[in-house]
């Protein structure tokens, strides 16, 4: 799908009403840091065409539209009655590389759906939309920075991570017209919220095994992220002996089929490394450095952290075998988060009401709602994948899934009312 297809076809439709949550789903995906493919990561240019075009969907709607100051947009609805508490419906408007159209937007658009819906009708609670601006971890190696803002997380440290360019959080968010001395103003009051709900693509084959539209999240499992950078020798590549070598990519190779090795060997652990940077990267030089990205994840906290000790123990060992050595930075230690129980039968309840079964799962991907979860009580509804993929140009959802999870989520609300009316 070309990223200008809207454009091509001289279709673009203007009004949020004329469009579908697929079709307003593309449209973001149009806004992209590449001609041909997805990408879009924290605050980059193509940020700006988002927030102008949430702001579009949204104002007619009633909502109030504001962008805080970690650059997560949000648009509030607001109660029948001034003053009430207000349910929070997000997902994060960043992408990882050559992503695919819904992984995160989904669910802010659905959220938009679910209000349009509503048609004017007030609730006794507001509902607030949260586009969270950085989610993957893409541009700093860091994931969460925009719903960390909300729950007072992004700290100076956070702010002073540089990315590639030497270019910090701080001053990427100044950049992008905002103030990040005024990150904290985000963060949520939790008296003031009935919890936080997340809608998004599954990314994964469950549902289609099972033929299911929709998902019921229980728990998200916890995650490690690390760097490793393998420290070798250059040296000609046709001179040197194979003994007298310190070739940092044998020794980085030898240790990522370990770590796949281990991860195979042990069940409710995935482990992977995705990125793996050669320096100098020419082909007739030994490498002096191979800098590996370590992902780890289970829903068992200690199995996980186990593993990544095992993981590091297993690149010293490589490392000292050949007279080299490694070292590690710890990106990320997020523990594995449990979705609310109040808010998870609520939800089943809502799912079968509207003729779907509540089909229980614990999440492999990390989402916001687990951030959330430090303060907030949190729910996530998932979409089936068609073909199990994301993180990939061909993710995708179906129409007929989309209406399930509006159905579902407006009988959400209608559960929410009657509790909390
Ligand atoms: O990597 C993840 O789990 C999510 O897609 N950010
Ligand atoms: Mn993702
Ligand atoms: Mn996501």
């Amino acid at each position: 799908m070309s990223r200008c297809w809207f454009h091509r076809m001289g279709t673009a439709p203007t009004g949020a009403h004329e469009m579908t949550v697929i079709e307003k789903c593309r449209l973001l995906a149009s806004f992209s840091e590449e001609p041909d493919y997805i990408t879009r990561t924290f605050l980059s240019a193509p940020m700006h065409d988002v927030h102008r075009t949430l702001r579009q969907w949204m104002e007619p709607l009633g909502m109030r539209v504001w962008v805080d100051d970690a650059g997560n947009l949000h648009g509030y609805y607001p109660a029948a009655i001034p003053g009430g508490k207000r349910i929070l419906i997000g997902s994060h408007v960043d992408t990882v590389p050559n992503a695919g159209a819904f992984d995160g937007v989904l669910g802010v658009v659905l959220g938009i759906q679910l209000v349009e819906e509503l048609a004017g009708r007030k609730m006794s609670f507001g509902i607030e939309l949260v586009a969270f601006s950085e989610e993957e971890g893409v541009r700093f190696g860091v994931p969460f920075l925009g719903s960390r803002a909300l729950v007072g997380t992004l700290d100076s440290s956070l702010l002073a991570t540089k990315d590639k360019l030497g270019i910090t959080v701080a001053e990427a968010i100044q950049a992008f017209g905002l103030q990040p001395e005024n990150v904290m103003r985000a963060i949520v009051n939790p008296e003031e919220v009935l919890g936080y709900l997340e809608f998004h693509i599954e990314q994964g084959p469950v549902l289609e095994s099972m033929n299911l539209s929709l998902g019921l999240v229980t728990a998200i499992a916890g995650q490690s992220r690390l760097e490793l950078i393998f420290h070798g020798q250059a040296n000609h590549a046709g001179t040197t002996p194979m003994n007298l070598r310190s070739d940092a990519v044998a020794a980085a190779s030898a240790w990522v089929c370990q770590v796949e090795q281990t991860a195979k060997a042990t069940p409710g652990l995935v482990a992977t490394v995705g990125r793996f940077e050669v320096t100098p990267g020419a082909g007739n030089v030994i490498a002096s450095e191979v800098r590996a990205s370590l992902d780890v994840r289970s829903a068992q906290d200690n199995l996980r952290l186990a593993s990544v000790t095992s993981l590091i123990e297993d690149a010293n060992t490589i490392c000292a075998a050949r007279k080299m050595t490694v070292s590690c930075t710890q990106l990320l230690d997020q523990q594995a988060v449990f979705c609310d129980s109040g808010l998870v039968n609520a939800l089943a309840a809502a799912m079968s009401r509207t003729g779907h079964q509540p089909h229980r799962m614990v999440s492999g991907a990390g989402h916001d709602a687990m951030i959330m979860q430090q303060r907030v009580p949190v729910a996530m509804l998932f979409l089936r994948s068609p073909g199990g993929i994301s993180h990939h140009p061909s993710e995708s959802v179906l129409p007929q899934d989309v209406d399930a999870a509006v159905h579902a989520g407006l009988a959400f609300l209608d559960s929410l009312e009657a509790n909390h009316g």
